[in-house]
């Protein structure tokens, strides 16, 4: 029934490469990093995006209070490959000794770092006082990564915004905070609570962090481009750039491939892997529809609108394959 969808992404191969950085003890190769992002960073986009150059894993994220209970829905968030290097898995929550247990619980399932969720503007996670809510209480910034540093074996990292609102903008103080209690490592999106992904981002705030602190820095926020990631990195001095709705149908990004210098073929190619692994995993016809929302980014920019809405009407693989030759006929 596959017919041709039968690609298999490549493992990557990093031993003979340097660092470009350390999480603590962890190397990471690179400085392109696939944003978390629900819905779209499962197991089979970052392994699309692993291929291409991602150089860190990071999983949707996933509430304290759901890791702590029976096995549920949620947990699959946390699926990963056995080559997926480093995963990190990344919670949420409101309660530091909630986030330990839940932390030490999916420490069990052997990611290579664990993450705090401290940027979700969503209201019913920063209304509660997790995601961003927690830059409004230092103490349980404090409490929770000296909690995690000290009964984790693997680094414990915070991902923030810039604060609440422009009245608000502690990042520096909760970046110390996290620092002094053990963070590993701190990614920003320079954005507040209130401008959610609107207004342009800023980088300067991300260059004022990358000061002030000596563990490493990753920046986020309004990459598109392999020039928006070496701007970022020069106007920001920052040890990788971490890249959201930018990568979504466009993963050539982690490998600083300009979009207009594509194939056809190479497009047509992706999709077809990425494809499969989405049937792999979600397997027949739910890895097909999930795949609809990627497959419209795949078609951004290119004058092809009739063959896209010809793709996301059917549900048959082998009418699937054969408009995608339409794309680019098999070589
Ligand atoms: C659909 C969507 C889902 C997201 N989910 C998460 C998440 O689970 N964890 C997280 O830390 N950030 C999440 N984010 C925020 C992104 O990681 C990133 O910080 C934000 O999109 C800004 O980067 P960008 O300008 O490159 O998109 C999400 C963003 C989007 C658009």
């Amino acid at each position: 029934m596959l017919l041709v969808l039968h690609a298999k992404i490549p493992t990557v191969k990093r031993e003979d490469q340097t660092p470009t950085f350390w999480v603590r003890d962890v190397p990471i190769y690179g400085d392109a990093i696939l944003a978390p992002m629900a819905g779209y960073s499962d197991v089979t986009y970052r392994a699309v995006c692993q291929a291409h150059g991602s150089a860190m894993n990071y999983t949707e994220f996933v509430a304290s209070e759901a890791l702590l209970g029976e096995p549920n829905p949620h947990w699959r968030r946390l699926d990963c490959k056995k080559d997926e290097y480093p995963v990190v898995f990344q919670i949420f929550g409101n309660d530091a000794q909630k986030l330990l247990a839940a932390a030490q619980r999916i420490e069990e399932w052997e990611p290579h770092i664990i993450d705090i969720n401290m940027g979700c503007s969503v209201e019913k996670v920063s209304g509660r006082g997790a995601g961003v809510g927690m830059m409004t209480q230092p103490k349980l910034v404090a409490e929770t990564f000296s909690l995690l540093s000290k009964h984790l074996s693997v680094p414990v990292t915070g991902k923030i915004r810039l604060g609440w609102d422009d009245t608000q903008r502690n990042y520096l103080e909760i970046a110390r905070i996290m620092e002094e209690n053990g963070a590993s490592l701190i990614a920003m999106h320079g954005r507040t609570k209130e401008q959610r992904y609107h207004f342009k981002a800023d980088w300067d705030a991300i260059a004022e962090l990358k000061q002030a602190v000596s563990v490493p820095v990753i920046g986020n926020g309004d990459i598109r481009t392999p020039d928006d990631i070496r701007r970022m990195k020069a106007h920001t001095g920052c040890d990788a750039v971490m890249i959201g709705r930018g990568a979504v149908g466009n993963p050539w990004l982690f490998s600083y491939r300009e979009r207009a210098t594509l194939t056809r073929a190479e497009i047509a190619a992706t999709i077809r892997l990425h494809l499969q692994e989405m049937l792999d995993y979600y397997e027949y016809p739910d890895g097909m529809i999930k795949f609809h929302r990627h497959l419209r980014r795949y078609f951004k920019g290119l004058p092809l609108k009739p063959l896209l809405n010809r793709l996301i009407a059917t549900n048959d693989l082998a009418e699937f394959d054969d408009l995608l030759n339409e794309l680019a006929p098999p070589a």
